[in-house]
Order: structure tokens, then sequence, then C-alpha cells
């Protein structure tokens, strides 16, 4: 009886494939993997359980599991020089979750970035920090919106004392201050996590700052944006035994029970991927993104950050509000095949949020296809004569688009 339902998902399936691999997806927060990660996705590990550490189940059978998780964390260790790995987040929000349920007190005040400012939902009252404490403290910013306030923040903290400092965001052009703040959170004992749900893959590939190396004391982050993995979370440190299993309780029993083993299996490729290639690929992330910015601050786009170069990551943030606002600007481009997100920008109200004034863009995963700086050049073109010239471009982005199929720095 509802076999027809069923053929019907299977085509919507196809649609999907489809209707993305014939647009330009410059969504900040997503990427590809590649074609041999897909083919080692569903296997037996999409059925089973492994509750617990490699060595330590509680169910049996999960010999192979063992094995493979056990390589996986000694591979993230060694990626990012740190002496603990926790790869059993089932997600970036999740990995936050683990470490604030076991750092974060009713009434501890925490700092974090605003959204406008950048900073995730997680990090928020109506996210995971909001579940522990609502003692919320924005950071204070520079005047161009951009950076956190060294002085004003240090200003700031003669009046009271976070418990946790949340550093790391969702809009995120230009590195954290680490290394200014980390000595102050060391001497105060306050928890200086770094969300690099973004950068973790700049990070790996060495062209991001290197945040434990700078001072903090737990990163979490996603394993598919800049990190060109499954869709899973990571806990990297370098804290001493007997602090790190608060946050491995925080993982698991805390977080998750089962996590979820074939997107692990796919995640411990995918960092072999990146161990191969993530330099060369971080280092064209980074170009494309910096070209790419030039060449829409060329063409008339309010691009932002233009005195410090427009960006140090994989994106480029535009204030639309000239143009319609961001908006309206992300569905005009979706109706020409090119996939953005609308953005709040630094200082602007919160409850814009749904007629948000920017547009985020991330070119990791038109890099990860093999675009390169002619292509960000032809990428902006088409931006201008969509959203300035008010043409049609659609059928020009599916043209080109089409040239760029191959799933590039890994091993197909
Ligand atoms: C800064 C930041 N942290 C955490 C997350 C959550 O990651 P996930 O979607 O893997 O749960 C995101 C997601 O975009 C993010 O931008």
């Amino acid at each position: 009886m509802y076999e027809r339902n069923a053929s019907h998902i299977e085509s919507l399936v196809r649609d999907q494939n489809d209707w993305r691999g014939g647009c330009i997806n410059l969504i900040a927060s997503e990427n590809v993997t590649s074609r041999r990660v897909r083919g080692i996705m569903g296997s037996d590990f999409a059925h089973r359980y492994a509750e617990g550490h490699p060595g330590e189940r509680y169910y049996q059978g999960t010999e192979i599991i063992d094995e493979i998780e056990s390589d996986l964390k000694q591979h993230m260790k060694s990626l990012f020089r740190c002496k603990h790995a926790d790869v059993r987040p089932i997600s970036g929000t999740i990995a936050n979750d683990a470490v604030f349920s076991r750092y974060i007190r009713p009434g501890d005040i925490v700092m974090v970035n605003s959204t406008p400012a950048g900073g995730h939902i997680s990090h928020h009252k109506a996210g995971s920090v909001g579940k522990y404490t609502r003692n919320i403290v924005n950071f204070p910013l520079t005047p161009d919106g951009w950076h956190i306030d060294v002085d004003h923040t240090l200003d700031l903290l003669k009046s009271f004392d976070p418990r946790v400092m949340i550093m790391g965001k969702s809009l995120f052009l230009f590195p954290e201050p680490v290394k200014e703040l980390a000595p102050y959170c060391r001497k105060k004992g306050i928890h200086l996590l770094y969300d690099a749900a973004h950068v973790l893959g700049l990070v790996a590939g060495g062209q991001f700052q290197d945040p434990l190396a700078e001072g903090a004391a737990i990163v979490t982050g996603s394993t598919h944006k800049t990190f060109y993995g499954s869709q899973r979370g990571v806990i990297l440190s370098n804290l001493d035994d007997e602090e790190w299993r608060k946050i491995d309780k925080g993982a698991f029993p805390g977080s998750s029970s089962n996590h979820h083993l074939e997107t692990l299996v796919a995640l411990t490729f995918a960092t072999y991927e990146m161990l191969e290639f993530g330099a060369e690929y971080a280092r064209q992330v980074v170009n494309n993104a910096k070209h790419f910015a030039r060449k829409l601050f060329d063409s008339g786009f309010k691009v932002q950050g233009e005195q410090f170069g427009f960006t140090e990551t994989h994106q480029v943030a535009i204030d639309m509000s000239d143009l319609g606002g961001g908006e309206s600007a992300a569905r005009n481009l979706k109706d020409n095949r090119i996939i953005v997100n609308m953005n709040l920008l630094p200082f602007e109200p919160l409850d814009h949020a749904t007629s948000a004034s920017g547009i985020r863009l991330g070119v990791q995963e038109m890099t990860r296809v093999g675009m390169k700086e002619p292509e960000m050049e032809r990428i902006a073109e088409l931006f201008k004569r969509c959203l300035m010239d008010k043409k049609f471009v659609g059928d020009e982005v599916k043209e080109f688009r089409a040239k760029f199929q191959e799933v590039g720095y890994s091993f197909d």
C-alpha cells in the first residue's frame, strides 16, 4: 500500500542529488565527502551499537569498530597535536553539550560571542548553554564588529568571574584573541573553550590559528564543514587525565549513548584524506575566499572586513541592505542555482534574524570539487549579473557546475 510513497522518497533523493549537483553551493557549514567515503557508507556498521570506549564496550561483537575507532582517535590526536580526542559526539552541538554539561552549573557566568557577532545558537540561552545557566554575557566588540575587544573584555572582567569563555563562531572571518585572553583564564580558573566547528579543516591544514597551541583548554568542532568528513563532532584537549575524565563522561553517557558507527568509519577514512591533502586544500580554500571577496568588492558589493583583507577563513560576508537585504538576495540566488544563507551582521538587532541584512558565503565545498581563483572570478561575475543586473543566470550556473563534479583532495 505504501510502496508508491516509498518509491517517491527514492525519487526525491535522486532529485536532491541532481539539484545540488547542478548548483553552486556556498553554504559555509557544508561540504561534500569523497566517492570512497560515500562508498563505505551503508555498511553493516550502520546497524550496530558500541557504547563506551574501544576494548571496554557494553556489547559483544565490537572488535572491528574498536580497531577503527582507536585508529581515528590516534590520528585525530596527531593531526591536532594534542593529548586527548573524543570522537564519539555525533555533531558539533553534541560536542559542545558534552563540555557544557560538565563545566557549567546553574547561575555560572558564561562569556560568548553574541548571535549578530557570529556566536552559535548552542552558546546561547535558546541552545545548549541555556540548559545550564541563564547568565550569559556577550564579549564586547571592536568598533568594526569583527573582533573581540580584548582591553574592554579585561576591563569588564574586573567586575565578574565567568566560569567558561567560548570563542569561535558561525560567522567567522578572522582569528579569535585566544593567546591574548588565555593567560587571564588560566590565572582565574576560567575554562576557555574554542568552538572550531567552522574552521576545523583550516586548523588541520595549518592555515588558521591553532587554538590549543595558543592556550585554549578545549576545542570542539564539527567534522563536516571545512573538515570534509561525515557529519559528526569531536572534542580535543591537552587537559590532565583527571580533568579530561569529566569531559569523557560528558560525551558518554552525558550526551550520547551509541555514537553512529557508520559515520565514524567514514570519518576515519576522511581523516586520512585530511592528513594527506589537508594543507593543500586549506591553502586553496583561504586563497579562494580572499580572491572571491576581492572580486565581489571590485564589482561593487559591500564585502565586509575590507580593512583586514576581507577574510582569513573560508567565509565571505556581504552587507546586502542596499540591494534588498540578505533574505531576498539568498532567495534570488537560489532561484539562480546559487545556494547561500542570509546572516545577521555584527550589531544588527537579534529580531532581524528572519530578515537579516547580510549573506554569508563559504567556498570550501566548491574548492573541494576543484574550483580555484578563475572560478571564483566567474562566480563573482554571476553574483553581479544576478543581484545587481537582475539577470537570470541559472542555466549558466548549471552548465558551469557540470564541469566540477569530481571530489578532489581525496583518494578517489
Ligand atoms: C560555531 C558553531 N558551533 C557549533 C555548530 C553546530 O555544529 P553541528 O551542526 O555539527 O551540530 C555550528 C554549526 O553550524 C557552528 O557554526
